[in-house]
């Protein structure tokens, strides 16, 4: 499988590895809100080969997404992963029997979680794990030393090369930071949700990435009639508009835009290399407001 790439947004260093800024999350491949295996399990094997034949060299997944079942169909799909991939998972959750995402921050929760990641990617050590703290319904404040520190651990020990913190607080990332280094931040943030501006141009001076998950919106697309107008002007969709401004926001946002559909992950890639004016832009930054 082909891992070059002419995607749109080029490429850039999350730690000493360097990706494709464009990526794929793969949240959206396993069952109805999350849970279970996908209605088309062909068709999910398919999207991450297309994934990987476009070029793109940055996967977001779980453990907890299935669970296990992204994590499942990207090791079927992928392994032996191409040298230039690099997975990023994340702990600090488990699925319970309803569906809901229960916290699971102890050192115990969290060295079994980063096993059954090994175990369900089928690899020696993590390219990158992100400590999810808050819960389904954002970011909450406390300390994240003991969860880091744990993780910070298992990276001593060899199990995980890379790590980053999600759905943070500034002031939680500045405390991770005290831990150990970082590579990325992944918090919610899109054309619509733009808490994090300060954050994301923070970092970029840092050199550490910042993910945006919900680029589109996530279960519910962003309805907007200044990004409808935006993209009725530039003969494009509201997505492609929304990944393009994301690429154009700063050098440091990576995309991992999810999608069980080929010909929409093909789509995408073709729209997130729009060109917005400044025009354009001080169209879409009214959308926050
Ligand atoms: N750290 C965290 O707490 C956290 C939380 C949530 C998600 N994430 C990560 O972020 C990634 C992205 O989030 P997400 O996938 O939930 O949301 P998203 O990327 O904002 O949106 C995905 C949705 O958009 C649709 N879509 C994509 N391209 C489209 C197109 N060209 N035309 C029409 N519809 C399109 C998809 O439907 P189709 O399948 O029909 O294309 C899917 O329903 C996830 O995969 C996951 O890895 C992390």
């Amino acid at each position: 499988m082909s891992t070059s790439t002419t995607l749109p947004g080029g490429t850039w260093t999350l730690g000493d590895s360097a990706v494709s800024r464009f990526g794929y999350g793969a949240m959206q491949l396993a069952g109805p809100w999350v849970v279970g295996p996908p209605a088309d399990h062909d068709g999910a094997i398919a999207v991450l080969r297309a994934a990987i034949e476009a070029g793109i060299t940055h996967i977001d997944t779980s453990g907890a997404y299935g669970p296990h079942v992204t994590n499942e169909l990207i090791r079927e799909a992928l392994h032996p992963y191409p040298a230039a991939l690099l997975v990023a998972t994340k702990v600090g959750a488990d699925r319970d029997a309803e569906g809901g995402w229960p916290t699971a921050r102890r050192p115990a929760d969290l060295r079994r979680q980063v096993e059954e990641n090994l175990r369900t990617l089928g690899v020696e050590a993590l390219d990158l794990v992100n400590m999810r703290m808050g819960d389904a319904q954002g970011t909450r404040p406390g300390s994240i030393a003991e969860a880091f520190e744990t993780l910070a651990g298992l990276q001593q020990q060899g199990l995980i090369r890379r790590l980053g913190v999600s759905n943070v607080t500034p002031e939680q990332v500045a405390e991770a930071r005290t831990v150990a280094p970082i590579v990325c931040v992944q918090n919610m943030y899109n054309l619509a949700h733009r808490h994090d501006d300060d954050l994301v141009d923070a970092l970029a001076g840092d050199h550490i990435a910042y993910v945006p998950f919900f680029p589109l919106g996530g279960f519910s697309p962003i309805q907007s009639q200044e990004l409808s107008a935006v993209a009725a002007r530039l003969d494009a969709t509201p997505m492609a508009v929304a990944l393009a401004w994301l690429l154009q926001r700063s050098p440091n946002v990576l995309l991992i835009p999810g999608t069980r559909s080929t010909a929409h992950l093909h789509e995408n890639i073709a729209g997130a290399g729009l060109s917005l004016s400044a025009e354009d832009l001080a169209e879409l930054d009214r959308i926050a407001l």
